[in-house]
């Protein structure tokens, strides 16, 4: 039986010229979290949302605003995406030297610290920083667009981060984003993961369709 799943639901899959709406028929339709992907076109071959969008936002959502950096240097934007809104900010451990550093950083603003392993980065990675972080954010794919296919391989890393997790008694959550559908989803919940980030498979069909995507999301549909 997989555990239950939160939905984060990512906006790069939403209509950007209609953010705000897009926020508020994702909330009502029952999604957990909103995740922002903030791109660099340096760190990843893509370039997305700024902390002024972040800002714009927060109004349209109560939901916590889950900001997943992809961009090298992370910590001089930390400070403004806190103060934008974010609610939990994930670093990637790829993106800098001095990861336990932007960790603290992030707590230091009043956010939520997270951490995001590429797919080539093994798990055993954020086991010096486990405590020093919330949230643990696999990527299923290589970060940088949406719409791609989930790699498989990264099922056995959410396996181990879940053992790391549960053996150090700590409350981290366990988060897996790319190429998320309700196949996908329902297999990565099996290996260990609790939030689920999804794009395509969330914004598919319409506003009509969100509830019922997210519903499939959970396995519960
Ligand atoms: C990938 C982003 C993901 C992506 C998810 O670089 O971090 O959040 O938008 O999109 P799908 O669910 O379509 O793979
Ligand atoms: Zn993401």
């Amino acid at each position: 039986m997989p555990r239950a799943v939160r939905i984060a639901p990512s906006i790069l899959s939403a209509d950007f010229a209609r953010l705000g709406a897009e926020l508020r028929a994702v909330t009502d339709a029952g999604a957990d979290l909103i995740h922002i992907d903030v791109m660099d076109g340096h760190f990843v071959p893509n370039l997305t949302i700024g902390p002024g969008v972040v800002k714009a936002l927060k109004p349209h959502s109560g939901l916590p605003f889950d900001v997943h950096l992809m961009i090298a240097p992370a910590d001089p934007f930390i400070p403004q995406f806190a103060s934008s809104g974010a609610d939990i900010i994930t670093v990637h451990a790829e993106a800098g030297p001095h990861l336990h550093r932007s960790l603290a950083l992030i707590r230091d603003q009043g956010c939520e610290a997270g951490v995001s392993l590429n797919p080539s980065t093994p798990a055993e990675a954020v086991a010096p920083v486990l405590d020093a972080v919330d949230l643990v954010l696999v990527m299923s794919v290589n970060p940088g667009f949406a719409g791609q296919s989930f790699i498989d391989s990264q099922l056995d890393k959410l396996d181990r981060l879940r053992r790391m997790i549960d053996d150090s008694g700590r409350d981290i959550a366990l988060e897996v984003d790319g190429g998320i559908n309700a196949e996908t989803g329902r297999r990565a919940a099996e290996a260990g993961a609790d939030i689920l980030v999804a794009g395509t498979a969330a914004f598919a069909g319409g506003e009509e369709s969100y509830a019922e995507n997210i519903l499939r999301l959970r396995g519960n549909a």
